[in-house]
């Protein structure tokens, strides 16, 4: 499909003006969304939109020269499919086509019979570019088919080795052109990510190329930081935590783990230095943020994982203890569902439960809130109330996107795979179904969670 009133606007380009990265989509709420692409050479970057694919009749242009291009569309109609084409002021380089479209986020508390179905797509430690990656993404095309994704997650390590422009390059952008330019990104920091940025500085390819909502521009608490953040989508709350670029200086990052990122200056503010203790920035915030979120879903992801027996260990390692000793508690106080993890290259899968902030060796029956699979099929689906704390969570380590290692069980654990794979997440109203797609498009794990109104 050719737009006809775009063929006015295709003038003389810059000679050898290319796209060199993107379209990509961030920070999209129910009235806006940011539109970032990069070109070769600089330019004013201009956007057309519209609901209508055969008229892009609304724009927004840069009013400086720039390769990096970003454009954020406001007063956005909610839950609604937009078209758009990018280009400079000269005239349109790509899009206009029914394929470059994104769909606003549906608006906050719809009465029942309004609500429709959400689909999350997320990868953990995709970034390696590979033929496992690949496989990964078109097994889980396979599985959506036309259906279409909503937002998209990444876990962190979302570029290896050491989160290069080249290495983003590679892993990200040459890898899901599909996704970024339909579907809203939303993406942790990880070990890798971190060799080449750094969170208290907010520098470095990471936080160059993506945009987070430090200002609460989604919904939830501002966080004044892009390294962790918090956004709304429909009826769910996402909270983004930060489990490695904030290390605490006497704990550097473990040798062999990753990227080595020697320690930086830091600021002379000490209360920036320990993010993962219960009173530093970070989790001071999530308390405030967790605290004043009123959706029927709480959803918080970050790299390191609580609980993991795979390619690290949760018993050993100090970021996985930390972020379990110290975020757990706040977030099950909260009432949270579902945590999700990567680092370790496995697929693990907790039951619902609650209350475990030791070793492994200290998990007890009493923990589980429900020990069964959670399979409407074979069992019964995961219950929770509505907005009730300690109610269970159920802990997902989702590494597989590019590489799966072996795994052994953690107790806390309804299944271990080494399997390469990616997770979705279905929610509809007070129903959330969560599969494990591999890289086939079969689903190897499955369960629902359904919340009740007491
Ligand atoms: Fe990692």
């Amino acid at each position: 499909m050719m737009l006809i009133n775009l063929e006015a606007e295709k003038g003389t380009f810059l000679e050898n003006l290319q796209i060199v990265r993107g379209p990509y989509l961030q920070v999209g709420s129910e009235s806006s969304i940011i539109i970032r692409w990069a070109t070769n050479a600089a330019v004013h970057g201009k956007v057309w939109y519209s609901t209508n694919p055969d008229r892009l009749d609304l724009t927004q242009a840069e009013t400086t020269i720039t390769c990096d291009h970003t454009l954020k569309l406001t007063e956005l109609t909610p839950d609604t499919k937009y078209y758009y084409a990018i280009g400079t002021t000269t005239g349109v380089q790509a899009g206009g086509t029914e394929d470059y479209f994104f769909v606003t986020a549906p608006s906050q508390d719809l009465a029942p019979e309004q609500v429709r179905p959400l689909r999350i797509l997320v990868l953990g430690d995709a970034g390696r570019g590979n033929d496992i990656a690949a496989s990964v993404r078109d097994g889980y095309l396979k599985f959506t088919g036309t259906r279409h994704t909503d937002l998209w997650l990444m876990l962190g390590d979302n570029a290896y080795d050491t989160g290069t422009y080249e290495e983003y390059q590679r892993g990200i952008f040459e890898m899901y052109p599909q996704f970024l330019r339909s579907s809203v990104l939303w993406t942790a920091i990880g070990n890798h990510d971190g060799g080449s940025a750094d969170s208290l500085l907010q520098t470095g390819p990471y936080y160059e190329l993506f945009t987070m909502p430090t200002r609460g521009e989604a919904g939830g608490v501002p966080s004044g930081t892009a390294a962790y953040y918090s956004f709304d989508y429909g009826n769910i709350h996402f909270i983004c935590l930060d489990s490695y670029g904030s290390d605490r200086a006497d704990h550097p990052p473990q040798a062999g783990d990753g990227a080595e990122r020697p320690l930086r200056d830091r600021p002379s503010d000490s209360s920036l230095e320990e993010y993962r203790t219960p009173e530093g920035a970070m989790l001071t915030w999530l308390a405030r943020d967790v605290a004043a979120s009123d959706k029927d879903w709480k959803i918080a992801f970050w790299h390191h994982p609580p609980y993991t027996k795979g390619s690290h260990d949760s018993d050993t390692e100090i970021e996985l203890i930390e972020m379990r000793e110290h975020a757990l508690p706040i977030l099950e106080a909260a009432g949270v569902d579902l945590v999700l993890g990567g680092h370790s290259h496995s697929y693990e899968r907790s039951y619902l439960i609650d209350g475990h902030y030791g070793t492994s060796d200290t998990f007890t029956q009493e923990m589980k809130k429900d020990g069964g699979s959670g399979r409407e099929d074979e069992s019964t689906p995961y219950q929770k109330p509505l907005t009730a704390p300690q109610a269970g969570t159920v802990y997902i380590v989702a590494g597989t996107s590019a590489l799966a290692d072996q795994v052994s069980p953690h107790p806390a654990m309804y299944t271990s795979l080494s399997i390469p794979g990616s997770l979705v997440l279905d929610v509809h109203d007070k129903r959330l179904d969560v599969k494990f797609i591999d890289d086939q498009g079969e689903v190897q794990d499955y369960f629902t969670m359904k919340k009740t109104i007491v």
